[in-house]
């Protein structure tokens, strides 16, 4: 069974491998592994956050990954989406689950506009957040394309 919880303290481990995988620092922002009393940081900002929500993808109980949101008032009230599998359970159509599991219940419950912004070679993202209901804008900020949660209107 396939299921989402908020992030917890527990996950500290899970959250520090998931940071550390080659892939994810690759294609996020800041490109260097994470320390230990970085990520302590990380998961201060993460867990139980005001702006900053976090969930585990479960897969039969065991962490597969995790889908985060993070809200930003500057410039369009917006909340971007990232998300980051294990190696082994990538290939499997699971990020677009859990991106739409928490993009449309935010768009349910929010004004926010949901984004992603996305490294030009990342196909697999793209296509992971195009099925889940996002669509590019057309923006490229930073080398990174935006992409948008429509709500499959
Ligand atoms: C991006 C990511 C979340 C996609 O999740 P996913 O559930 O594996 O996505 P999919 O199952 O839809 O597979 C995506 C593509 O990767 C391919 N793939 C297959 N096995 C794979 C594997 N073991 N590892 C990586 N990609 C694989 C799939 O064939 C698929 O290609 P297709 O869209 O042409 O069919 C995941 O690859 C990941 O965690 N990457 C590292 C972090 C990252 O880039 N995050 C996005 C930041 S915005």
């Amino acid at each position: 069974m396939t299921t989402l919880r908020p992030l917890r303290w527990t996950d500290f481990l899970t959250a520090y491998r998931l940071a550390s995988d080659p892939d994810e620092r690759a294609n996020a922002r800041d490109h260097t592994m994470p320390t230990l009393r970085g990520h302590f940081r990380w998961m201060r900002k993460w867990v139980g956050g005001r702006l900053c929500k976090a969930w585990t993808i479960r897969v039969d109980g065991k962490a597969a990954g995790i889908v985060r949101v993070e809200r930003r008032a500057y410039p369009l009230n917006e909340q971007e989406m990232s998300v980051v599998l294990f190696p082994k359970y990538r290939g499997k159509r699971l990020a677009q689950w859990g991106i739409k599991e928490v993009a449309g219940t935010m768009h349910a419950m929010t004004m926010w506009v949901t984004t992603a912004y996305i490294k030009k070679g990342n196909r697999a993202s793209m296509g992971a957040f195009r099925r889940a209901g996002f669509r590019f804008t057309g923006r490229v900020v930073n080398g990174l394309s935006q992409f948008v949660y429509d709500g499959g209107e």
